[in-house]
């Protein structure tokens, strides 16, 4: 069955007045998705402007196309082209320029070195996953629906896949995945049980996992939130090592923002933030020597401003409307 792509922007205005696009910016989406954040950046953009959009799942650079042809961003002809041929497209005959690549963000080096461009003023990183990567049951990142055990953003890349770490990972390896990527309290259980499981016959679907989980927890605790969901949540970031590829991205994305230049991070869980916020503070830190000492040993030399003391959340009535930003946070830096 095919799914419409379907993914509400979460905290939209809040990113739109916190990256103040100029209309000759270079502006990268590195989580383009279905476009929808992405598209409203580009909106921003005149003539001499160049819009980037990243994403490592091929599905949302299809949907995110589309979005921009409809909105008039992206000529037929392009379009078209870009539909056959998904590595790299550039729409250079328009104004803005528009460009969709096909990666992954912790390439962001290789990504922008290919564009041929001395910097980038504006970059957005909406991290995790979207709706319609949820909503596509046959993928793997839901237990509401059966399916093989996949969980890759980018299923066209030999890496490895969630049923793949369920039956080789030991013990140990699944509790501290579980704990670590999804707090899973009953992480130990649950890793037993499912080594316990593959010796009698291979984990390979969603409904299978999802049992085991429930059955690991103790009963009292199976009435609230469903049991595998955070289960789920730790697959899909051990197998889209999604935390290595924030340090990476965020660490190159800065890197390349031109003075005076932004970034603005979504982050949904809390080591996710962690990331960006220590990150933030490492490189908003100027010199760190007591002051008693006559000349700087410690070289620090700040590189951000730091534009958000504390998170930015979505309101009551966004959280409302869409559920599924009920975790966000966003965080904002400029470059110095
Ligand atoms: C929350 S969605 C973004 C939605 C988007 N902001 C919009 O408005 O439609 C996250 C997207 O980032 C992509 N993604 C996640 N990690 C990535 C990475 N390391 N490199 C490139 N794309 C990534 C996912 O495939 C997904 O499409």
């Amino acid at each position: 069955m095919t799914v419409e792509y379907h993914h509400v922007a979460v905290l939209k205005e809040e990113v739109l007045a916190a990256l103040e696009v100029a209309p000759s910016d270079c502006v990268v989406d590195a989580t383009l998705g279905g476009g929808n954040h992405g598209l409203s950046l580009a909106q921003k953009l005149g003539k001499g402007g160049h819009f980037i959009g990243i994403d490592q799942d091929e599905a949302a650079l299809v949907a995110a196309k589309r979005r921009f042809q409809e909105a008039g961003l992206l000529g037929k002809k392009d379009a078209e082209k870009n539909a056959t041929d998904l590595s790299k497209q550039t729409s250079e005959d328009l104004e803005p320029r528009i460009t969709f690549v096909h990666g992954n963000f912790a390439e962001l080096d290789r990504i922008l070195l290919e564009q041929n461009i001395p910097g980038i003023n504006k970059i957005l990183f909406d991290l995790g996953v979207s709706s319609f990567q949820f909503d596509e049951g046959s993928r793997g990142f839901s237990y509401r629906e059966d399916a093989p055990l996949d969980m890759r953003m980018d299923p066209g890349k030999h890496t490895i896949n969630a049923a793949e770490v369920i039956n080789t990972y030991n013990t140990a390896d699944l509790a501290r995945i579980l704990t670590m990527y999804g707090d899973e309290r009953y992480a130990s259980r649950i890793a037993r049980k499912i080594v316990e499981k593959r010796a009698i016959a291979p984990i390979n679907s969603t409904f299978e996992l999802a049992e085991i989980v429930k059955n690991a927890y103790p009963a009292p605790a199976r009435a609230k939130k469903h049991p595998a969901k955070k289960t789920f949540q730790a697959l899909r970031i051990e197998v889209n090592q999604e935390l290595k590829a924030l340090e990476i991205g965020l660490d190159a994305g800065v890197r390349w923002l031109l003075p005076g230049g932004r970034v603005a991070v979504i982050s949904y869980h809390s080591k996710e933030d962690r990331i960006v916020k220590q990150t933030f503070k490492e490189l908003g830190q100027g010199c760190t020597c007591p002051p008693d000492l006559p000349i700087c040993t410690c070289n620090n030399v700040e590189i951000v401003d730091v534009k958000t003391k504390h998170t930015i959340v979505p309101s009551a009535q966004e959280v409302a409307v869409n559920p599924r930003a009920r975790s966000a946070k966003l965080r904002v830096a400029e470059k110095l």
